[in-house]
């Protein structure tokens, strides 16, 4: 798995959007020779899923990227062509879905970081890490859905937790859950490169390869002395973390964790 993690981070410091254009050209170019010169005549529907399968392909084998974007070529565009020719459904079906993915993936293009959640072992691994007789303040840079702040805050009700998230939905689910759940925690809807890390004892992320290096530059400047810096699963490039903890979960995830000069 870890061989995953190194395909992540390779693939996503080259041009990746050129890639993607690559893929779907060529696909839908040698699909649509494919139909030309088979003995059989293939259907629309059967040509776009033959397309999807050879952008799946192609993206794994030929571009290495990470698995998960094999199965994004495979199933998004034929689902969606699929959805439309045999489901019938009004056009604003499809603005409603693409609002709200619009709403709970926020600006992706543009921050290169999805949503995906810390596994358990990871959050219970977090908490070993966290003092358990004195105060801590812990910010979760992009929070996502607020499962780990909220979990965490159940654990260890000494600490206070904040969570920053810049996608709509996720943020409001978190707000109702620290609302419904009345624990220590609080969610601000805002961007990470808003917000001061001085006063945090723990800075926890979970982003992707993109932001790390503009991120560790920021915590170098804002976090104080002692304080812990840690990353799920993206390593800053060039700089050594003090500690390296391998999570024995669905991902083989590492904590990389910097202690602050
Ligand atoms: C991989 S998820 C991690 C969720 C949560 N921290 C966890 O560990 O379960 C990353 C989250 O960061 C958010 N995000 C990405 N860039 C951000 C930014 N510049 N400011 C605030 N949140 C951001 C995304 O919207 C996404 O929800």
């Amino acid at each position: 798995m870890l061989h995953q993690t190194e395909r992540y981070q390779h693939s996503t410091s080259e041009p990746l959007l050129k890639k993607t254009f690559a893929i779907l050209l060529g696909s839908v170019l040698t699909a649509y020779l494919m139909g030309m010169v088979l003995p059989w005549p293939i259907t629309l529907l059967h040509a776009v899923w033959l397309q999807g399968l050879l952008a799946a392909l192609a993206s794994y084998y030929l571009f290495h990227l990470p698995v998960w974007w094999a199965a994004i070529h495979l199933l998004f565009f034929p689902g969606l062509l699929s959805a439309i020719v045999t489901l019938n459904l009004p056009a604003y079906w499809y603005l409603a879905g693409f609002i709200t993915l619009m709403l709970f993936f926020g600006r992706i293009h543009h921050t290169r970081v999805p949503l995906f959640l810390s596994s358990r072992e990871a959050v219970s691994t977090l908490a070993e890490l966290l003092p358990k007789d004195c105060r801590f303040k812990l910010v979760d840079l992009g929070s996502g859905c607020g499962g780990l702040i909220c979990k965490l805050a159940r654990m260890l009700p000494h600490g206070r937790y904040h969570g920053i998230e810049t996608a709509v939905l996720p943020c409001w689910i978190s707000k109702l859950r620290a609302l419904l759940s009345g624990q220590n925690c609080r969610f601000e809807w805002e961007s990470i490169w808003q917000h001061d890390l001085s006063g945090y004892d723990v800075v926890y992320a979970y982003l992707s390869p993109v932001p790390m290096p503009r991120l560790w530059e920021k915590a170098r400047r804002e976090m104080h002395p002692g304080s812990l810096f840690i990353s799920n699963t993206f390593a800053v490039p060039g700089v050594m973390p003090d500690r390296c903890i391998r999570l024995h979960d669905f991902s083989g995830a590492v904590l990389y964790i910097w202690q602050m000069p």
